[in-house]
């Protein structure tokens, strides 16, 4: 594998228009002395780049660019599409999106347009147009990036030309209305459509809303979204030739299936803002950083965004601790990042934004966050230029989790048998992999997933018997799954597979697992259950009456609803591996023991012989990193190897040693 880039990238966000043209020779000068390698440029430069509709002017632009490529810093050049100028909004206010209830939103803070209109897209797509016409063979570009974390702030609109898009692609979905009335299940509540022109969005309503239509919605809005996407990716394909195109993600984000929009970007990017003051919050960046591996099919991925201290959006924004950021950037390159950008460059005076933290802080160059840009620069490079062959080297996986947005939406839907919040509780799955030092890969519902010794299928509410049976090939060819509560119980329609829970009545899924499930018995909140058997502890959230037909059972829930059934269950196949059920959602500590029972079934050998709390470690080419995100010292054995780190200290392992 091979990297997009000649070298470790390092930088942000460069947003110049936001100062005065004396400060940019000091600018360059700085990123030099930080080892900066690149600039995201103009993400918010559309009213500076055609102040009046039609009337462009590029000659501040010209000469920041002039700057940064004599002083050897190369560009990502932003299509500035992500926040319209006050001009769209006064002349085309139909061009404004509307929430659910039907009120319009105003300009005056950033990504106002709604994503289905054609006055918007007429707009960025001319502007487009001209800055690749302009700026596409510059020397100093190397990536385009189109709009900015589209999605972000307004996901979906309800305006007249949204709800019109919808139709249309709900025709092209569904052909006629009979099937639509099909999947949506409109026989309830008398909600029977007659014709497409009926159809409106989900807006607010006297109660539960159709949940395929809310599904149909997310998905429809998602892909509006990509279309523009695409059609910028179009332009700048035409114009500027071989550069590549990307756009910034923003992680586990609720609104966008990013599975389909990663097959759009010539490399993945990504947005990442973990708490520094949750110590928990690494378990989510090093997923995030797996997903966006994922998402590009294992390809090396940027990151484009991440605060060099505190951000200025939380009700509370801590600084991070000294060391903290470094082991962040680091955790980052160890899940296949080649970059390591951030928002943004020097702290803004004024504006929405003018808290948040920035390379270079209000307080200048001579401050411990710049310093800290500096040494982390300087490292990076290092490594980049060392022998340790990191740059666009991949990430071994042997492990798969299956990661769904539909079921997250289903799951996030109202009228279910309880409140399940799927990213958290898909974090305690992989955080037990995590603290034993297994990397894990995330796959979509139904993809091959020959290459690993071991899936696992938390909550994947929605499948469609093919997706469904994907899971169960994964015993059929000897290998391990393990099944999380909540699987299987939908198909792509939200329609109940009938004849008992787990696929329906007779899937290879219910066979592979040799189980299936007659009752649900979700509990309270905060009441947790105990379990009993080979496998004992704790757990919370779920309880269910589990049908055994063809399994062991290693746990039994000792009290509560379904006292006395089984809790977890285990098929020894044939083959070398084991079907895993699990009914409830484990402990810390119960997950721990559940993962020393799988991967031992599974033949995957963990880098850590016991659970590490807040160290993690993952191999890329030459080298193995330790990350210690604890504000304590660490001593722990990795691969058999005994590594010391300080309060978030950062190890690289080379030859030998890893
Ligand atoms: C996002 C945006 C940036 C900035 C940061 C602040 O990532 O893309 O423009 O607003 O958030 O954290």
């Amino acid at each position: 594998m091979s990297s997009i880039f000649p070298s470790i990238r390092f930088g942000g966000d460069y947003n110049p228009d936001q100062w005065d043209p004396s400060v940019w020779d000091d600018d360059v000068r700085l990123m030099r002395g930080a080892s900066v390698t690149t600039a995201t440029v103009g993400v918010f430069s559309w009213a500076r780049l055609e102040p009046r509709p039609g009337e462009f002017d590029f000659g501040w632009l010209d000469t920041v660019l002039e700057k940064l490529d004599a002083g050897g810093i190369r560009v990502i050049l932003a299509t500035a599409t992500a926040s319209p100028p006050a001009w769209l909004a006064t002349l085309h206010p139909e061009s404004l999106p509307v929430d659910e209830r039907g009120s319009r939103f105003g300009f005056g803070s950033r990504q106002q347009y709604s994503p289905s209109s054609a006055v918007y897209r007429e707009h960025a797509l001319r502007l487009v147009r001209e800055l690749a016409a302009r700026y596409g063979a510059h020397p100093a570009l190397e990536a385009w990036h189109t709009n900015n974390e589209y999605g972000c702030h307004v996901a979906a609109s309800y305006d007249d030309e949204s709800v019109a898009a919808f139709r249309a692609w709900l025709a092209r979905r569904y052909g006629t209305v009979d099937e639509l009335n099909r999947a949506w299940g409109t026989g309830f509540w008398s909600q029977r459509y007659g014709s497409f022109d009926e159809v409106d969005a989900p807006r607010h309503a006297p109660t539960f809303r159709n949940p395929t239509q809310l599904l149909d919605w997310k998905r429809f809005s998602s892909w509006a979204l990509l279309e523009l996407h695409r059609a910028e990716r179009s332009v700048l394909a035409e114009l500027s030739p071989g550069v590549p195109v990307t756009t910034n993600f923003m992680g586990f984000f609720a609104d966008l299936d990013y599975w389909d929009w990663s097959a759009e970007m010539d490399f993945i990017s990504d947005d990442e803002y973990p708490d520094p003051s949750d110590p928990l919050s690494h378990v989510l960046s090093a997923a995030t950083r797996d997903l966006m591996r994922s998402l590009g099919g294992g390809r090396p991925w940027l990151l484009m965004e991440q605060s060099p201290s505190a951000v200025n959006w939380r009700d509370r924004n801590a600084p991070k601790a000294p060391g903290q950021h470094r082991a962040t950037s680091f955790q980052s390159v160890a899940r296949g990042a080649d970059g390591i950008l951030h928002f943004q460059w020097r702290q803004s005076a004024s504006g929405a934004e003018k808290f948040h933290a920035a390379m270079v802080p209000h307080g200048g160059e001579n401050t411990r966050v710049h310093r800290e840009v500096q040494a982390l620069g300087r490292e990076l490079a290092e490594l980049s230029a060392g022998d340790a062959g990191v740059l666009g080297a991949p990430v071994p996986a042997s492990v798969a989790i299956v990661w769904d947005w539909e079921s997250w939406w289903a799951l996030g839907q109202e009228a279910t048998p309880t409140r399940i919040d799927y990213l958290a509780s898909v974090l305690e799955w992989y955080g037990a992999l995590l603290r034993r030092g297994v990397t894990i890969n995330f796959v979509r519902p139904g993809a091959d997933t020959a290459a690993y010794r071991l899936v696992v299928a938390p909550l994947q509410q929605v499948g469609s018997g093919d997706e469904l049976a994907a899971l169960a090939a994964v015993v059929e060819r000897g290998d391990t799954l393990v099944v999380g509560f909540q699987t299987g119980i939908l198909d792509r329609d939200l329609h109940v597979h009938l004849g008992g829970y787990l696929g329906g009545a007779g899937s290879a899924l219910q066979r592979a697992l040799g189980v299936s499930v007659e009752e649900f018995a979700p509990l309270q909140l905060g009441v947790p259950t105990v379990v009993a058997g080979e496998l004992e502890g704790t757990a919370g959230v779920w309880q269910e009456h589990v049908r055994v037909t063809d399994a062991a059972v290693l746990a039994s829930f000792a009290d509560g609803h379904a006292s006395g059934g089984a809790a977890i269950t285990r098929r020894a196949t044939e083959a070398a591996g084991a079907a895993w059920y699990v009914a409830t959602q484990p402990s810390a500590a119960l997950f721990d023991a559940l993962f020393d029972r799988v991967l031992a079934d599974a033949g995957v050998e963990p880098a850590f012989a016991g659970p590490e709390y807040g160290v993690e470690t993952a191999a890329r080419g030459g080298a193995r990193f330790v990350i210690n995100h604890t504000g304590e010292p660490r001593e722990v054995v990795v691969a058999g190897t005994g590594v010391s780190l300080e309060p978030f200290g950062v190890a690289v392992l080379t030859g030998s040693e890893g």
